[in-house]
């Protein structure tokens, strides 16, 4: 298949590249690189440096006949959608607005979109399903919501359109320079420089942590598919973790003291307490299945993260 990843240089979409690759597809990554990295970039890769903030990107965009677009290109740090929430809403949804007209102008019939669990926002219904009513309580997912219902019309006119609901994707190449973006990543990075770990709200908040390569798996299964019977579909491990737990288990992958010095800090009032996925649909429909427990998700991305900590002294 002929794909254009949006984000491509970015953690999960660089990790997709890849898989995409491997698997003998002919890949076009997009990116502007405001977060991704272009060491991401596999060597030899078709690369496009588009800015899809911008009003008029798909007259940059390349020509050809492509089977699908893999979406994934977002602004996805909350505080920084809370600091400007108009750009938040042009890179995250205007861009998926324009990107599926332009799909269906050149008759590309395939869609895949990087949603988010954060458009569920506060639900205390766990595990939560997809159809489960969304009520986001940030600008960030605002515009993952927005991006799934600009994507619904786009279905109307012909788009076969699968949106991921993902939950909190870990693993290796998770920026570990970003504090703002990740919650393994950011509190891994701490550790790695041996500092107290800063805990933006309560250590009883749960996430569903989800292993990079599990959601690549997901992504793989539906573009195998010319269209999915849901358009949403949660990708998570279908577990809670607390984040206390989470914080023990870096711990003991990391071998450091039981008492390594975590600071408990405010909250902000946009995050979300607590989520896991109901990932039912996604086994059913899309004949995936996690393969990672979290323990062996961490320690995996321990190794590399320690390489890499090394490697830049
Ligand atoms: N990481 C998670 O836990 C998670 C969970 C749910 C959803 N998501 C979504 O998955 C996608 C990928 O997330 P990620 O964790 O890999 O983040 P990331 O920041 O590593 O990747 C995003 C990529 O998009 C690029 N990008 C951003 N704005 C752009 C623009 N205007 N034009 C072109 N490229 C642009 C960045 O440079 C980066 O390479 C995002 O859409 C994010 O909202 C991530």
């Amino acid at each position: 298949m002929k794909i254009i990843v949006t984000g491509g240089a970015g953690f999960i979409g660089s990790h997709l590249v890849k898989r995409l690759l491997n698997l003998g597809h002919e890949v076009v990554l997009i990116d502007n690189f405001s977060s991704g990295n272009r060491d991401n970039v596999p060597p030899g890769t078709n690369c496009m440096e588009i800015d899809l903030s911008e009003t008029d990107f798909i007259t940059k965009l390349p020509n050809g006949n492509y089977d699908a677009v893999c979406h994934l290109a977002a602004q996805s740090a909350g505080a920084l959608s809370a600091a400007n929430p108009l750009y938040d809403l042009q890179t995250n949804a205007m861009s998926t607005l324009l990107l599926s007209r332009w799909c269906i102008d050149q008759g590309i019939s395939r869609f895949l979109y990087a949603s988010s669990m954060v458009a569920y926002g506060n639900s205390d219904k766990s595990p939560v399903s997809e159809d489960e009513l969304c009520v986001p309580r940030s600008y960030y997912g605002v515009s993952k919501l927005t991006s799934e219902h600009l994507l619904r019309l786009a279905g109307v006119d012909g788009l076969n359109v699968t949106c991921f609901r993902m939950f909190s994707v870990y693993g290796p190449g998770q920026d570990l320079g970003n504090v703002k973006q990740g919650m393994v990543s950011i509190f891994l990075s701490y550790m790695l420089r041996g500092v107290e770990v800063p805990v933006t709200g309560s250590l009883e908040r749960f996430r569903d942590f989800v292993y990079v390569e599990d959601v690549v798996d997901a992504w793989v299964s539906a573009l195998d598919m010319p269209h999915t019977p849901k358009q949403s579909y949660n990708v998570g491990s279908g577990h809670g973790t607390s984040v206390r737990d989470l914080l023990s288990s870096l711990i003991s992958a990391l071998n450091l003291s039981s008492d390594y010095p975590i600071r408990e800090l405010e909250g902000n009032l946009s995050d979300q307490f607590g989520l896991y996925a109901d990932i039912s649909n996604t086994v059913h429909d899309l004949g995936w299945q996690p393969q990672t427990s979290l323990d062996d998700g961490l320690r995996l991305m321990v190794d590399w993260a320690r390489t890499e900590y090394n490697d830049q002294g």
